[in-house]
């Protein structure tokens, strides 16, 4: 199956990659759906709420604070090498939902954070926004005009940030190749992305252990790890 569409990849100039918390599990970051979805006894899917946080955001950030000092022993795997490889043979840029800052790090110069990051805070109330590399010293954090801070991400039942998001669709409407790897697709607007790029004749390939809503539309599933199938799947490109 891969041989029937390599010349397509070597011939591609632009390949965009959609990804989501798979591709750093094999970094030791947890994903959020399945068994890896729940924090002690709580549901990711219900910490991650703007709700959640104003009920208790002492606990909100106390997921955080356990998130932030996880995802900063981290190290990017094979996987992320291999993407930031590829900028060697063809343009590429990452659409990604997570907030780890894995991709940069292994030297990917082209990251869009469709969810924003987990080094950003920003005030609830005032304008103010920063990075925050270091622990904090009180919980929840407090801004200097005395209101909470907050993790500077995208939560549900919030927007994402327009600007990124705008770039994000044009990205995708005009690649020759998307790879989506390590998403389950099923939170919106980015499990739209692959629509825009098919509408465009963009070769669709998906690399996931278990198939996704979208598997019936995907050029080629990979049934296998990203850390494992990135780096062979790169080596065509070269
Ligand atoms: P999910 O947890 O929904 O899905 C992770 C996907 O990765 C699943 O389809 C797994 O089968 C797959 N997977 C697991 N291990 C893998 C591996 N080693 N290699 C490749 N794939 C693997 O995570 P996302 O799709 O990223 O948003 O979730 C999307 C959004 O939902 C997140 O950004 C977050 C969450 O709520 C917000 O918090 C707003």
């Amino acid at each position: 199956m891969i041989n029937s569409i390599s010349e397509k990849l070597r011939a591609a100039r632009k390949v965009v990659f959609v990804t989501g918390a798979g591709i750093s599990q094999e970094s030791g970051i947890p994903t959020f759906r399945g068994k890896d979805g729940m924090w002690r006894n709580y549901d990711a899917m219900k910490l991650a709420t703007i709700e959640a946080f104003y009920d208790d955001p002492k606990l909100v950030w106390e997921w955080y604070n356990e998130r932030r000092h996880n995802i900063f022993a981290a190290e990017p795997n094979l996987g992320h090498k291999a993407i930031a490889e590829l900028e060697k043979y063809s343009e590429v840029v990452i659409l990604t939902q997570n907030i780890d800052g894995l991709h940069q790090r292994a030297g990917s110069s082209q990251v869009l954070e469709l969810h924003g990051s987990i080094v950003k805070i920003k005030c609830t109330v005032c304008d103010f926004k920063d990075e925050m590399y270091s622990e904090f010293s009180e919980n929840p954090p407090l801004c200097t005009c005395g209101n909470i801070l907050r993790p500077d991400v995208v939560w549900f039942g919030e927007g994402l940030p327009q600007d990124v998001w705008q770039k994000a669709i044009i990205h995708a409407n005009n690649c020759d190749v998307m790879i989506i790897a390590g998403t389950s697709l099923v939170v919106s607007p980015a499990n739209t992305l692959p629509i825009y790029a098919k509408q465009n004749d963009a070769t669709l390939i998906e690399i996931n252990p278990d198939n996704t809503i979208m598997t019936e539309d995907m050029d080629l599933s990979i049934r296998s790890t990203s850390a494992i199938a990135l780096p062979e799947l790169v080596s065509i490109f070269k």
